[in-house]
């Protein structure tokens, strides 16, 4: 097998944007909000996008002015904020309405997106089926998910992406077809999960569905599913000839995977853990305030502080915090120094 040096592939463009090299953040509903992709994007990462946005909520923001100050358009506009600094922001939108879909990528372009991305791989019921019948199911109408793709490409000046699956299940794998379609309608840019619907977000990746899809298209694919570490990354790159890969729940609790697949070092002492979990923490309490934030960061804290005596109790305590103070007192229990870098 042939291994590529991460560090030095070559720029992929997406309008005016440039990507370095590293891995990108695939998008995680209730994870890539801005404090995680500020993270991400500080350890090496090349591009980071919101999760997904229904179109509806876009619009329902656009239609008066005082649903900005509403608890719905509050938490729409909260998701699309980006971090201090973030370049390019990449908004991701879902819905099935064409029309609908071109007027969102509108609004959240206005609200300052810079590049959007189009998801046509969610697998989650509430955006599948419930008459929505968008994300993931897309797959199975390729005309209407093309005729989304041409009004938002016609809709925006910005570059627009897409995110698909394989297909829907092992004997509907057409992601070779949807790339060429979104392709012709203009879409720049493509990200793969290299699994269909079916599998969910666990199991096997096929490369060789990917590579196909590579090699179908003109534009830069990403390819995405599975990758865990600097391996996996070099893996994915030399079987299927993606211009990058992007990363999922191998980032969780662990932002630096970033900078390990361009290169860097694996190794995070838990001291490091503990600090970015505490800087994660003060991220959280600037974009959404303490109470929020504390409640967010139950989560992130379990998947950080791991392997060390205490450790599952600690995240048990950790879950019960209600309040910043004894979130950070409980932090200050982590026995920094005593365990060895994992
Ligand atoms: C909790 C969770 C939320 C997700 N939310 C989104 C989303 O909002 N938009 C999207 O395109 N994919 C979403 N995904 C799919 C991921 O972007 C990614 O395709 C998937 O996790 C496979 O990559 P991985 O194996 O690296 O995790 C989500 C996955 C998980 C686990």
């Amino acid at each position: 097998m042939r291994f590529l040096d991460l560090a030095n592939v070559p720029v992929v463009r997406i309008g005016e944007h440039e990507l370095g090299p590293g891995a990108t953040v695939a998008p995680m509903a209730g994870i890539t909000n801005p404090p995680f992709r500020q993270l991400c994007r500080e350890l090496g990462a090349s591009l980071s996008t919101t999760e997904l946005i229904s179109c509806h909520a876009l619009v329902y923001l656009h239609r008066k002015r005082s649903n900005r100050g509403r608890k719905l358009g509050a938490k729409i506009l909260s998701l699309i904020e980006p971090y201090p600094g973030e370049q390019p922001l990449c908004v991701q939108i879902f819905g099935r309405d064409p029309q609908m879909m071109a007027e969102a990528a509108r609004i959240a372009v206005g609200e300052g997106a810079e590049i959007i991305d189009l998801n046509f791989g969610c697998p989650a019921r509430q955006v599948i089926k419930n008459g929505e019948g968008a994300g993931v199911a897309l797959m199975r109408d390729p005309q209407t998910l093309t005729e989304i793709a041409r009004q938002v490409v016609q809709a925006v000046e910005v570059p627009v992406t897409a995110k698909t699956r394989l297909g829907y299940s092992p004997s509907e794998k057409n992601a070779v077809d949807i790339a060429r379609r979104l392709v012709d309608v203009g879409v720049q840019l493509l990200c793969i999960h290299g699994r269909t619907k079916d599998q969910g977000h666990s199991g096997p990746v096929d490369f060789d569905t990917l590579a196909e899809v590579v090699t179908a298209v003109s534009v830069p694919v990403i390819g995405n599913g599975g990758i865990r570490g600097r391996a996996d990354a070099e893996e994915m790159l030399a079987r299927t000839g993606c211009a990058r890969v992007s990363i999922g729940q191998g980032a969780k609790g662990n932002p630096w995977i970033f900078r390990e697949v361009v290169g860097g070092s694996i190794e995070t002492s838990l001291s490091e853990r503990l600090a970015t979990c505490k800087r994660h923490l003060e991220l959280y309490i600037d974009w959404i305030g303490e109470s929020r934030a504390v409640l967010e960061m139950r989560k992130h804290a379990a998947w950080y502080l791991k392997g060390f005596d205490g450790a599952a109790v600690l995240r048990g305590r950790l879950g019960q915090a209600v309040d910043t103070k004894s979130f950070l007192a409980l932090l200050d229990e982590v026995p920094v120094g005593e365990s060895p870098p994992r």
